[in-house]
């Protein structure tokens, strides 16, 4: 059975954050097979030339842009590249998070919340406000944003960072009513996907890591490109133009909110 619908995403020009790694590589790797033409962009130079190489040697059109989503112009820097080397854009996937190791509320600092915050919905809201008269000009579009159950259903260890995921998932509501006018849609993706990240987990902590999966309806974690990736792709097409403002869980059934 395959996931990949290649032409769906054809002509398309989207915009993916975080490519350097983990799902947001998946997620580039998923829509270049289906035809999108795509800016990618990471604070992490050689991982992202990387993937740039890769995509072209197969044949994608794809941009690559250097940028620290802390810096309030990058956003602006983003989306101009976009448009200058493609003339146009449909769509905004804002994957990008610094994302630090759990640990205590209590024990979390100003500077942790100001990184999860500013990597998170204040990118995605920068990023947004930028991508914004470029949507309407193409006629209208899709935006993808990430969550997390993290934020969603609560989790030790996360307090800053699930405070940002929700204001993602806040942001992206109040979006999707005011620009629905403008066949502007925003959804949010909350996933579970093997990453490097989870691998160093599953090293460090094998014990803990098979509890969690095990826990997982699906009894899996999710593959960045075959899960994440397909249901980014199908956001981001025309297969999915009368779906918006909705939080959708790729977790095997281990999603919730509370
Ligand atoms: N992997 C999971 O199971 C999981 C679960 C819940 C939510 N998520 C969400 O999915 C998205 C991807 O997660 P991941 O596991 O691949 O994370 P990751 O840490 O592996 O990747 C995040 C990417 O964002 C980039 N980034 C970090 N700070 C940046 C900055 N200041 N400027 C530009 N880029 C920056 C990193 O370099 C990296 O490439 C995140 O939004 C995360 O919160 C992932």
């Amino acid at each position: 059975m395959s996931y990949t619908h290649p032409g769906s995403l054809a002509d398309k020009v989207v915009i993916v954050t975080g490519t350097a790694r983990g799902v947001g590589r998946g997620i580039a790797r998923t829509l270049a097979r289906n035809g999108a033409r795509l800016l990618i962009t990471d604070i992490l130079a050689d991982e992202l030339a990387t993937l740039r190489d890769e995509l072209a040697a197969q044949g994608a059109e794809v941009r690559s842009v250097v940028a620290d989503l802390r810096n309030s112009a990058a956003a602006e820097e983003i989306v101009e590249a976009a448009h200058r080397h493609f003339g146009g854009l449909h769509g905004l996937v804002n994957n990008a998070m610094a994302i630090k190791p759990p640990s205590p509320f209590a024990s979390q600092t100003a500077d942790d919340f100001d990184l999860a915050i500013s990597t998170g919905p204040r990118a995605t809201f920068l990023l947004m406000k930028a991508a914004h008269p470029h949507l309407v000009a193409a006629g209208g579009g899709s935006i993808v944003n990430f969550g997390s159950g993290a934020g969603a259903a609560g989790e030790p260890g996360f307090a800053a960072y699930g405070a940002a995921k929700e204001s993602i998932r806040g942001l992206s509501r109040v979006a999707a009513l005011e620009w629905g006018a403008d066949k502007i849609r925003v959804n949010v993706v909350l996933p579970f996907a093997r990453t490097e990240g989870t691998d160093f987990w599953e090293k460090s902590d094998p014990e803990a890591f098979k509890a969690v999966v095990d826990a997982v309806p699906l009894r899996r974690i999710g593959d960045s490109e075959k899960d994440v990736g397909a249901l980014v792709s199908f956001l981001l097409g025309d297969d999915s133009t009368y779906i918006t403002a909705q939080s959708v869980f790729v977790a095997g059934g281990s999603g919730v909110s509370r």
